[in-house]
């Protein structure tokens, strides 16, 4: 098998926390084991127009617990394309990169999963987003510290809520997934939670509301995926069906910064390093990922597909804790 001498890595889509941590990782277990390492700045965008530069182990000092990337990212319109494919093909060669570490979600390892079909390059991708909703691994780096951030948005929140004795809809991120929704309900307290894919009702929310006000319940906080509906149209509906007065906040892009907790800065070191390990061995086409607290790879071809999860079990959980 041909030696790995020079490889590049590179995040790519919607940042998070951890990304740092795995780049850090990437670079130091590559230069360990005397490989060359190449930051890619911008992503795929900046693979096309040849933003690489040679990355030494202090390259990647004090970065490991900050938000964000200091590669940068990008959402490449171009890399979709086979002739914008093909001029990153053409810089990976000009560098005589022979693997390529792609940090990123969902969109970004389609694109790996194109490029490794286009190339002999070996490729292989770490999950980076928030939204958990790649196949083959429990976790992607950032959704741990994103649950974090947005919980503790929720119990300010519950504040203001307990004062004025209001209805408050949260609308968390996630694109098409309930994974952070789910969780920051739970562990929120939330009485409700509006998950994409999973029918409601508006009719029986707003009867429960009432019930429950009835009974002395005053505060009530409703959790909306994005992915599950507006959060904005959803408040407007209780208002008029309760007459309670009812306030939304939109968590937004908050959800995606901040320092990286423990297990994220922890995931990201060990996907890292087995991402260089994986190219090391002439692995390609594949995500690194951990399930039951192992590492394991996952066929890009099968990491992009939708995440099949069921929420039930958490869901049955909130209903039967709520008061
Ligand atoms: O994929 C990460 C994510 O934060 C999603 O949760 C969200 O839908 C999307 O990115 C927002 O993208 P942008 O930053 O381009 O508005």
């Amino acid at each position: 098998m041909k030696k790995l001498k020079r490889i590049a890595v590179l995040c790519s889509g919607g940042d998070c926390a951890g990304m740092n941590t795995a780049v850090r990782s990437v670079t130091r277990t590559a230069i360990y084991y005397g490989i060359k390492v190449f930051a890619v700045a911008y992503g795929y965008q900046g693979l096309i127009n040849g933003e690489l530069t040679e990355f030494n182990r202090r390259s990647v000092s004090n970065i490991m617990n900050r938000g964000g990337t200091i590669l940068k990212t990008a959402r490449s319109e171009e890399f979709k394309t086979k002739k914008g494919r093909a001029k990153a093909i053409r810089n990976l060669n000009k560098y005589k990169i022979d693997g390529l570490v792609v940090i990123g979600g969902n969109g970004s390892f389609k694109g790996a999963y194109a490029l490794c079909k286009e190339c002999e390059v070996k490729c292989i991708g770490i999950p980076g987003t928030i939204d958990n909703d790649i196949n083959g691994t429990d976790y992607t780096i950032g959704s741990l510290t994103a649950v974090e951030v947005a919980l503790d948005a929720i119990d300010k929140i519950r504040d203001t809520i307990t004062s004025l004795e209001r209805i408050f809809v949260i609308e968390v991120m996630g694109r098409d997934c309930g994974y952070i929704a789910m969780r920051v309900a739970l562990a929120g307290g939330a009485e409700e939670v509006l998950l994409p894919g999973v029918k409601y009702d508006i009719n029986k929310i707003c009867h429960e509301i009432k019930a429950a006000r009835k009974k002395g319940k005053i505060s009530w906080i409703l959790v909306v995926a994005e992915g599950a509906g507006s959060a904005h149209n959803i408040a407007k509906t209780i208002e008029k069906k309760t007459d309670y007065e009812t306030r939304v906040t939109v968590l937004g892009h908050i959800q995606r910064g901040g320092s990286p907790n423990a297990l994220d800065r922890i995931l990201a070191s060990r996907l890292g390093a087995d991402a260089v390990r994986l190219l090391m061995e002439g692995e390609s086409d594949k995500a690194a990922g951990i399930v039951a607290n192992r590492l394991v790879t996952t066929p890009f071809s099968i990491a992009c597909q939708k995440k099949q999860e069921s929420e039930e079990e958490l869901y049955s959980l909130l209903k039967i804790l709520e008061a």
